[in-house]
């Protein structure tokens, strides 16, 4: 393993639900995952991040959190997670979990036994709106007469992150998983902790707003995005730096404004080790779009500090649909692109198959989300005959499965693990500086450290673009070892790493 792992690495989300069934309830487990590691070991990743596991009456899917140091029991049990944290280990994976501090469960024994560390207002003190189910953030208590706060689902009440003691309780759930060897947490809605301390209403948006920020006609300045946060992180990161190796912080900062998503890093070393990069996850799959927002984030970060690439996610949906429309020859271009930027990359289970959306009729959707997420959270599958017994989530199409794609050299798969496997042969890939090449239209290309060239052709004309070498990798797997002298050639939806030499 390249120490630390994070900086180049390649992450792998797990939705566990969805992954792997190890006791024939249709339900995804822990063992399930450590049943499954010898393929993620295949593949080549660094870390698996599982999205929550921990008790929730799943209201929305584990991040309504009822208990943060225990395993929700349709999962498995500590003693699962620890056997999936060692042999993962044995494997050079580390393995990440998903920390939700923003709120708890209603069901959470603190909202009754401890209601200070929850924000509480006599009446509906601003327009502060909840993202699920609309409406307001406030909800009444009957029992203390009192309103809460909810950013979320009603069933989803805000931590009170100006109470120390709410600080002090989340040290010692971190202490408690990094104790059992986890090697960090992504956290969950990382910019919107601390709330404005005098509840001041958000103000009107602009249309200059980015469109998250701008969510329901308001800028979100004073219900998220506080500056002092940060100081939430700057704790978090002494103390994940305190333990060896240290443990890693990979924030959800759903903030678009690239500058302001880049100031969680801190001064690069102090706060957020890595944070997904949702200017991307929303930009289309396009040259000019694409090309802007690297540019503004290399821009924008700190020296020291590493983007994290991101195409799919449990919630944004999947590439190779929201991107490519189901396209295969296109959903390798955008795995090109996310495994050959500078920084890290995080791959959603399925990404590696060019996996689309799945399809969940109206009676099966379980999500509390409009539209519903549960398209993107249907279950892997893992040969022809998907591998699951009547899952939570229906498996309607297994064209693109693991086994079949394991078997095919050509696969996307073998495609994926190839380009993951070439980012621990090649420094400058895993490493280098990136620096934009110039591209026709509808092309884009870009130079890693010395030695390293990648170009990609997301438009409908075919390009040639200035870049010498050999074709090290391409999606057009018949290329590779071509020599290139004054150009390579690419069709719409081809591209290729070029190596120096
Ligand atoms: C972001 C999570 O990814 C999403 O699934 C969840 O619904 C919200 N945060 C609230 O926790
Ligand atoms: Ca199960």
């Amino acid at each position: 393993m390249i120490e630390p792992w994070w900086q180049g690495g390649v992450l792998y989300q797990v939705y566990p639900r969805s992954f792997a069934d190890s006791n024939g309830d249709g339900i995804g487990d822990l063992e399930g995952v450590t049943s499954r590691l010898e393929y993620l070991e295949w593949l080549g990743v660094d870390a698996v991040w599982l999205n929550p596991i921990y008790p929730s009456p799943n209201v929305d899917w584990g991040y309504d959190v009822a208990d943060y140091t225990a395993v929700h029991p349709d999962l498995g049990t500590l003693g699962d997670l620890d056997r999936l944290v060692a042999e993962a280990g044995r494997r050079g994976i580390a393995v990440l979990l998903d920390l939700v501090p923003n709120h708890t469960s209603i069901e959470h024994p603190w909202f009754r036994e401890r209601p200070d560390l929850y924000v509480w207002a006599d009446e509906v003190p601003n327009n502060w709106r909840a993202a699920f189910r609309g409406g307001s953030a406030w909800t009444l208590d009957p029992e203390r007469e009192g309103y809460y706060l909810h950013n979320f689902a009603r069933e989803q009440p805000d931590l009170d992150w100006w109470n120390p003691e709410v600080r002090a309780e989340f040290e010692r759930i971190l202490r408690f998983w990094f104790d059992r060897g986890v090697a960090g947490f992504r956290i969950d809605v990382a910019h919107a902790l601390v709330k404005d301390r005098e509840l001041r209403d958000d103000v009107a948006a602009t249309d200059e707003d980015d469109p998250h920020t701008r969510a329901h006609g308001i800028r979100r300045i004073h219900s998220m995005n506080r500056p002092e946060t940060h100081e939430v992180f700057h704790a978090w990161r002494r103390l994940a730096d305190s333990y060896e190796p240290p443990r890693v912080l990979v924030g959800e900062v759903y903030v678009l404004d690239v500058p302001a998503w880049a100031r969680y890093y801190g001064s690069g070393s102090d706060e957020l080790n890595l944070a997904f990069n949702f200017a991307l996850v929303h930009a289309d799959l396009e040259a000019a779009q694409m090309r802007h927002v690297v540019a503004a984030t290399e821009a924008a970060l700190p020296a020291s500090a590493w983007p994290c690439w991101t195409g799919s996610n449990h919630d944004a949906g999947r590439l190779t649909t929201r991107w490519c429309d189901g396209d295969e020859a296109l959903a390798r271009c955008a795995l090109l692109v996310l495994l050959t930027l500078r920084g890290a990359a995080c791959l959603y289970y399925g990404d590696e198959l060019a996996l689309a959306a799945g399809h969940v009729p109206p009676e099966r959707v379980v999500d509390v989300g409009d539209p519903p997420r549960d398209p993107a959270r249907t279950p892997m599958p893992w040969s022809r005959e998907g591998g699951w017994d009547d899952p939570w989530l229906p498996l309607e199409d297994t064209s693109r499965n693991v086994e079949d794609e394991r078997a095919d050299p050509g696969s996307t798969l073998h495609f994926t693990r190839d380009l993951i496997a070439l980012r621990r042969t090649l420094p400058d890939l895993r490493g280098g500086s990136y620096a934009e090449l110039p591209a026709p239209e509808g092309a884009w290309a870009w130079r890693r450290g010395e030695g390293v060239s990648v170009a990609v052709n997301l438009g409908s004309r075919p390009v040639e673009v200035a870049v010498e070498g050999r074709v090290a990798l391409a999606t057009d797997r018949g290329r590779e070892g071509e020599r290139v002298g004054g150009g390579l050639e690419l069709a719409p939806a081809e591209g290729a790493v070029v190596t120096s030499g």
